[in-house]
């Protein structure tokens, strides 16, 4: 049995949970049309919707947060931001902005026309979104491993380095506009990239003078599996894993809301190219104003510049690691089904595995997502047919390849009581598997329908 890696911190303050029966969480579920994000907060016990903003932020992000100067321009936070960013990633320029989709769109346009593609082990909704948005076409090239849940395989979130070399073959060196590299590969998981494969995807794009980008929200996460996993790295420091990751890409974006630990923020880094730089201070103005703040408060700033140094500290790492390695171990061993190993930030269920009655017409993940919230008021999401949405010429229901429900975990916030409740919750309902029911959609909204479609459970 997988011992929990106790807490590298102390608890300062509390923010207390409201606890509800069974009787009216069936109600709010009515209320919210059996849709997650239409629930209250208020009325959720353990909330592992995201873990994305939604950290808890330490007493000295909180002391930098009172000390923060709101100065319109030269504000103190910005010049602590851009001196971090040199010194942990090694790049010459960065930017901060409000969150990572903010930094996709502002860094995007420089780098993709309109009809060039962009490739990546796994697009990300919003970076998927802004690659379409520019007339651009996003092309996903994951390994095959990371659709086999069951096997162990230490780096499922890498770019498989033969399709790259065959689809850029395929559709021309000058119709490849980017390669966005996302560590850890959220969609497949929170699956970790190898060095290894970091590297022989940017000596693939230096071959051909394609710019490589990092999608970097959870780098931190991805280092520590390349030091606890990777040859060569167990002695390496955190820090020095990433200079070289990053140091085989030519900029990142950030959604500094994850391995940062801050309730808001984001960053573009350019490793050293000026002209894309000038590009990107120009963008920024527009849509997320004045260069020294970007979208962002001074106070965000001094939070910001204090997170990126948490976030890579080796026993934060072995902690939250090993959370979700304790929690994803607990639920293997009671015979729940899930992508294992386990990912970074979240465990993501195998709802095709454990409810395979409920097609996938009827959202299987979505409908264990509901039943977990039912049992114990634990709220979290579908990742499958569900959010996949519907095709939209033929507006017919696509079919995801893995129907998953994923328990997000945020940083710093619960214990491990928590998630042995979350782990008796699941042996319940998967003794009472074949009762859980489907469900079928009332309304929804022309695109990214999960957010506030309708549904219903299927009689
Ligand atoms: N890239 C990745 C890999 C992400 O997981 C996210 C957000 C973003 C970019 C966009 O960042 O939300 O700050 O604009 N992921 C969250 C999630 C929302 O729940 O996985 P953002």
């Amino acid at each position: 049995m997988r011992k929990y890696v106790a807490e590298p911190f102390k608890i300062k303050m509390v923010e207390p949970l409201k606890m509800t029966t069974r009787a009216e969480r069936e109600e709010k579920l009515i209320a919210a049309n059996y849709n997650l994000f239409a629930l209250d907060s208020d009325d959720v016990y353990i909330d592992f919707l995201t873990d994305s903003g939604t950290g808890a932020m330490s007493d000295t992000q909180w002391a930098g947060i009172v000390s923060g100067d709101e100065s319109y321009a030269g504000a103190r936070g910005y010049k602590k931001v851009m001196t971090a960013v040199k010194d942990i990633f090694n790049y010459e320029y960065a930017q901060p902005v409000h969150q990572g989709r903010a930094a996709e769109q502002v860094l995007f346009p420089s780098l993709l026309k309109k009809g060039q593609c962009c490739i990546s082990n796994m697009h990300f909704d919003t970076t998927r979104g802004h690659v379409t948005l520019l007339g651009g076409t996003p092309i996903d090239l994951v390994v095959a491993e990371a659709k086999d849940t069951l096997t162990f395989m230490p780096f499922k979130g890498n770019m498989d380095i033969d399709r790259l070399n065959a689809k850029i073959a395929e559709v021309g060196v000058e119709n490849v506009g980017m390669i966005v590299m996302t560590i850890t590969n959220n969609s497949a998981g929170g699956q970790p990239v190898s060095m290894s494969n970091i590297k022989a995807t940017s000596e693939v794009a230096k071959k051909h003078g394609i710019p490589m980008v990092i999608d970097a929200a959870r780098y931190a996460e991805n280092a520590y599996f390349i030091k606890t996993r990777e040859e060569g790295y167990a002695d390496v420091e955190i820090i020095d894993i990433v200079r070289e990751m990053f140091s085989y890409a030519d900029a990142f974006t950030m959604s500094a809301k994850k391995d940062a630990i801050v309730n808001m923020g984001g960053l573009i880094g350019v490793k050293n190219d000026e002209e894309l730089f000038v590009k990107v201070k120009g963008l920024t103005i527009p849509y997320e104003g004045f260069v020294t703040y970007g979208g962002l408060a001074g106070r965000d700033l001094e939070a910001l510049s204090i997170g990126l140094y948490e976030g890579i500290d080796a026993d934060f790492l072995k902690y939250r690691i090993g959370q979700i390695e304790y929690l994803g171990d607990k639920l293997r061993d009671a015979g729940v089904p899930l992508q294992y190993p386990t990912g970074g930030h979240a465990v993501f269920l195998d709802a095709k595995e454990l409810l395979p009655h409920i097609p996938y017409h009827q959202f299987p993940g979505q409908a264990l997502a509901l039943e977990l919230y039912l049992e114990a008021g634990i709220r979290s999401c579908d990742i499958g047919s569900y959010m996949l949405d519907v095709d939209p010429v033929t507006r017919e229901q696509k079919e995801a390849e893995m129907e998953f429900t994923r328990l997000a975990i945020p940083r710093r916030v619960y214990t491990q009581a928590h998630f042995d409740v979350v782990v008796e919750a699941l042996k319940t309902i998967k003794e009472n598997a074949d009762k859980v029911k489907g469900y079928e959609i009332t309304w929804q909204p022309p695109i990214l329908r999960h957010f506030t479609a309708k549904l219903k459970p299927i009689k």
